[in-house]
């Protein structure tokens, strides 16, 4: 089969043996594959596969399933379905564990749904406890930083319409619309204006959703509420930053940072058992919708992730095979 493989850096266009569903496995012959910055980092060396997956790019796909690797999930044979990968999604089939599987939701077109498994979640992981019972009628206010990208656009949907939160985002405000448009209540442009002070003048933020990491984290604790939460699960702006635990404790904040790729497979299956149940009623309906701007042919991978690298585009890139 096609895949595209890493070589001096780049991608290229390789053929490679077809993978075959092991045991708890199913082979999905892909319609479109989700490009992540995972897959940029991967590309430049700084992000290695974990044992085990293939040496190829690609987090996330949609398709055909079309082999299983045992009997017991033989009824899945023809589901049009989207999954999430340990890597190997950047090729023309994909073998996958099937309880990282979801069905493609209703009302998401085959191609559309690849940009669906990486992106749900992670904000769910990391949203998700405000739509438990004791927090769900508090109408947080959450700050989503990078409200234009993959995960920002996704993570404004999920906080205002599932978490019922005033959502606030940092973006270009070229896009201010456009995330009015998915539930944003204020979209502060990053480069003009200083999200921190706005957020304190406002009496803070409850939840904050960060893709930038050292460069915002004093900015962000200082822009949580008391008792506000800090998730960090991007490091766009650097991995190193000082913390003032007085002012910490003082307003009993709580900072976490996680990474879905290496969390054990019984967690990662987890979290998408929660995606199908909280996520896909609302993508089924219509309610959330996946931001999918931009579809580019499989073997232009590298010039979609030059695209990416840029910086200047709202939701996500698909490849199709
Ligand atoms: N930990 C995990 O499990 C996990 C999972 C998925 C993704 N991630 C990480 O999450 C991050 C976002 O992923 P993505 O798929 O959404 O990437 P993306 O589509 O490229 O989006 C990144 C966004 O960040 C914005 N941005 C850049 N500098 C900013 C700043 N100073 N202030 C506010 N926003 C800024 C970009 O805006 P411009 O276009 O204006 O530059 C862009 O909209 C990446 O670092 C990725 O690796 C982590």
């Amino acid at each position: 089969m096609l895949a595209m493989t890493v070589a001096d850096g780049k991608l290229i266009a390789d053929t490679v043996p077809d993978p075959e569903p092991g045991p708890e496995e199913v082979l999905i012959e892909v319609a479109a594959a989700g490009v992540n910055r995972a897959d940029l980092l991967q590309v430049a060396g700084h992000y290695p596969p974990p044992p085990g997956a293939p040496a190829w790019p690609g987090l996330e796909v949609s398709g055909t399933i079309i082999a299983v690797g045992d009997d017991d999930n033989a009824a899945l044979v023809g589901s049009e379905v989207c999954a999430l990968l340990p890597g190997g999604g950047y090729a023309q089939l994909a073998a996958v564990d099937a309880g990282l599987v979801l069905p493609r939701p209703e009302g998401v077109d085959l191609v559309e749904a690849a940009g669906l498994p990486e992106v749900a979640a992670t904000v769910h992981s990391n949203l998700g406890y405000l739509i438990e019972p004791r927090f769900s009628e508090a109408e947080p206010r959450v700050l989503v930083h990078g409200g234009a990208g993959g995960i920002g656009t996704f993570a404004i949907q999920y906080a205002s319409k599932l978490v019922g939160a005033h959502v606030w985002t940092t973006a270009r405000d070229d896009f201010a619309s456009q995330l009015q448009d998915l539930g944003a209540e204020r979209v502060i442009d990053y480069r003009s204006e200083d999200f921190s002070a706005e957020l304190q003048a406002a009496g803070g933020a409850q939840a904050i959703l960060d893709v930038i990491g050292a460069a915002y984290f004093e900015a962000n604790l200082k822009a949580l509420a008391t008792d506000g939460h800090l998730v960090i699960i991007g490091l766009q702006q650097g991995r190193t930053a000082e913390i003032d635990l007085g002012a910490l404790l003082a307003k009993r904040h709580t900072v976490a940072a996680t990474a879905l790729r290496s969390r054990p497979i019984e967690q990662r299956r987890q979290i998408l058992a929660e995606v199908f149940a909280h996520v896909w009623p609302l993508l089924d309906d219509g309610r959330v919708k996946p931001v999918v701007t931009t579809r580019v042919p499989l073997t232009e991978a590298d010039e979609a992730h030059r695209v990416m690298s840029a910086g200047g585009h709202l939701g996500k890139t698909v490849l199709t095979p």
